[in-house]
């Protein structure tokens, strides 16, 4: 269990505080926006399938497919991760892939982590090393599953995650750098930072492990040691308000992957308002990119398309429905609109003031919150562990 929830519920509290600030003539955009981000409202055409026996699974993750109607020949794979407390069902209805896969025709795998906490083991030298056991290998092994039972193209799988996903988005990057050809984190930390006995890590989590950009990268080197082919490029997006996971651990991992790939810290270019205002998308030559969003909290809101672009799947087009698709299956044209355009995103984080009573359930404390730690009336402010507490 580990205090990354403390970002995540934010973030649907940060849109709806963010949605007051918005002038009247904004409101009816907004609002839509609002309701789908609070409803899950990225529906997809189709449904989550379990998937078993997909081989070695040392620690029981469980693996959910998303497969859209129509698929691209030969079919690229995300593997899209949850944040702590999260699921492989609320990742999916909470991010764009699943639409965006029924556009484009790839296939999107959400692991659900086994920890009771719902976060992903990224700390065991098992889980860091490469066929090493571990959350990362039962991933791994769904890879390796879709490639040999699903058409999967080898040369074209990627990973991406939020917050704890982001941190094992870290952790496949450096131990199955041979399966995947680029990734995309949102709000993690280096690879190897958790590493150690315990599931959180405050040293890292507070950007107190300060590394030499030689130290971070042996780390990664040392995931899958002899490993000489090309490494997966690698894209990551962290706010300047983090308190969960702070800021710190962006600097940190510019230093880890720019030394992975032997190129300058100094960043080659540097783009402003990119791709939402306050955000910068700093270069440090084709393989690293690291995005900076000012004054955003720990839960950036996952930028499905720009994701997309750096997968190189923006044009990817599926092929024609199958014909042993039953007639009664969703026809593509009925496919909902997939794209929340991302200027509409609020760019900034309001933070939830501190006297504003959570409701029933609620996060109300915890190593990382920073939200109202008073629960509406009737409930109480209940100390689950060390990085939760709940209203109940
Ligand atoms: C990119 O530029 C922005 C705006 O000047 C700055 O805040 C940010 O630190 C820069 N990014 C990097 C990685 O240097």
């Amino acid at each position: 269990m580990t205090g990354c929830s403390g970002g995540d519920w934010p973030w649907r509290q940060t849109i709806e505080h963010s949605f007051i600030r918005f002038k009247m003539f904004q409101l009816v955009k907004i609002f839509s926006l609002v309701l789908l981000a609070i409803g899950g409202a990225y529906a997809a055409a189709g449904q989550l399938q379990q998937v078993t026996n997909f081989g070695s699974n040392p620690t029981g993750v469980q693996m959910f497919v998303y497969k859209p109607a129509r698929l691209a020949t030969p079919t690229p794979l995300i593997v899209a991760m949850h944040y702590c407390t999260g699921t492989a069902q609320a990742y999916f209805q909470g991010t764009q892939y699943a639409n965006l896969a029924d556009t484009h025709g790839f296939i999107v795998v959400y692991p659900d982590a086994p920890d009771s906490g719902g976060c992903w083991d990224v700390h065991t030298t098992g889980t860091l090393t490469h066929d090493g056991g571990g959350d990362s290998l039962a991933i791994a092994s769904i890879v390796r599953y879709a490639i040999q039972n699903w058409g999967v193209d080898a040369s074209r799988v990627f990973a991406t995650g939020t917050s704890s996903g982001a941190m094992m988005t870290n952790v496949l990057m450096g131990a199955y750098p041979d399966l995947f050809a680029a990734g995309s984190a949102f709000s993690g930390v280096p690879y190897g930072c958790f590493a150690g006995p315990d599931m959180w890590n405050s040293q890292c989590a507070q950007g107190q492990l300060i590394k030499t950009p030689q130290q971070w990268g042996d780390q990664v080197r040392s995931g899958y040691p002899g490993f000489t082919g090309t490494r997966p490029k690698f894209q990551f997006w962290h706010g300047t308000a983090d308190t969960t996971l702070y800021p710190q651990n962006f600097w940190e991992d510019i230093k880890q992957w720019t030394n992975v790939f032997g190129v300058s810290q100094t960043p080659t270019s540097n783009t402003t308002n990119d791709p939402l205002r306050g955000y910068s998308r700093a270069s440090f030559g084709p393989n690293v990119q690291a995005i900076l969003a000012q004054g955003v909290g720990h839960t950036v809101p996952e930028q499905a398309n720009d994701v997309l672009t750096w997968f190189s799947l923006s044009n990817l087009a599926p092929g024609p429905q199958p014909t042993t698709v039953p007639p009664t299956s969703v026809p593509p044209t009925s496919v909902p609109p997939t794209t929340v355009p991302p200027t509409t995103v609020p760019p900034t984080t309001v933070p939830l003031p501190s006297g504003t009573p959570v409701a029933h359930w609620g996060q109300c404390g915890g190593i990382g919150w920073t939200g109202s730690t008073v629960c509406a009336s009737g409930f109480t402010c209940t100390k689950l562990n060390d990085y939760y507490s709940q209203c109940l």
